[in-house]
């Protein structure tokens, strides 16, 4: 029986179809068994869409206009996703920090994946501020898929990519090489997780 995962994105989803490449193409034994969103018009939706994979919207503007709290939201978003029955939740560009009313019903099974190496730059433009760091000069930054802990972008390291950043690099184009060991990294990843079946956490 293959993995089941389900996917949180908030956006453009290009993770989401590096994921669905590699299963579709045998390369990673998983099913990918829902696409959620907080955001009704990401691409991701889309892409699960012409995949033919499950999707649903969890919007928070119905939350935030009566008043109610994140946990509120983080734990009718968990029952949504646990209707599933997913072995791992993929935050692929999820753009909300989730609390452990939504952790802790998948203890150790919800895995994120961040533009930069363990410890640096935590947070939204990972891959600017890596950027900027180097000032023209050549560096290196990298990629990470983690266990998801409260605290963002941390938690136990499931697999880590270097990238180097060249002398005189343009932005757009450490975004791409970025995004590219992105991909490479979450099929690694994901594909020892499946063939081990065990909890991301148990191997961390
Ligand atoms: C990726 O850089 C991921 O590391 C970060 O958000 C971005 C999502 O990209 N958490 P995409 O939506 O998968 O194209």
């Amino acid at each position: 029986m293959s993995v089941r995962i389900a996917v949180l994105a908030s956006g453009e989803g290009s993770n989401l179809q590096a994921v669905l490449d590699a299963v579709a193409a045998g390369e990673l034994e998983a099913e990918v068994v829902a696409v959620l969103s907080d955001k009704p018009s990401a691409r991701a939706l889309e892409r699960a869409d012409e995949a033919g994979v499950s999707t649903a919207v969890a919007s928070f503007a119905p939350y935030r206009a009566g008043g109610l709290p994140r946990e509120a939201y983080d734990a009718d978003l968990a029952r949504l996703v646990a209707a599933f029955e997913p072995d791992i939740v993929l935050l692929a560009g999820f753009l909300r920090v989730l609390s452990p009313a939504f952790l802790d019903v998948f203890p150790g099974r919800v895995i994120n994946l961040h533009p930069a190496l363990p410890g640096a730059y935590p947070g939204l433009h990972a891959i600017r501020r890596a950027w900027e760091a180097a000032d023209g000069a050549a560096s290196e930054t990298g990629v990470m898929v983690h266990v998801v802990v409260p605290e963002v972008d941390a938690g136990p390291v499931l697999g880590v990519r270097a990238v180097p950043v060249d002398e005189g690099m343009s932005l757009e184009a450490l975004e791409q090489r970025v995004h590219e060991a992105e991909h490479a990294l979450l099929v690694q990843v994901l594909r020892k997780l499946s063939s081990t079946r065990e909890a991301p956490g148990a191997e961390a």
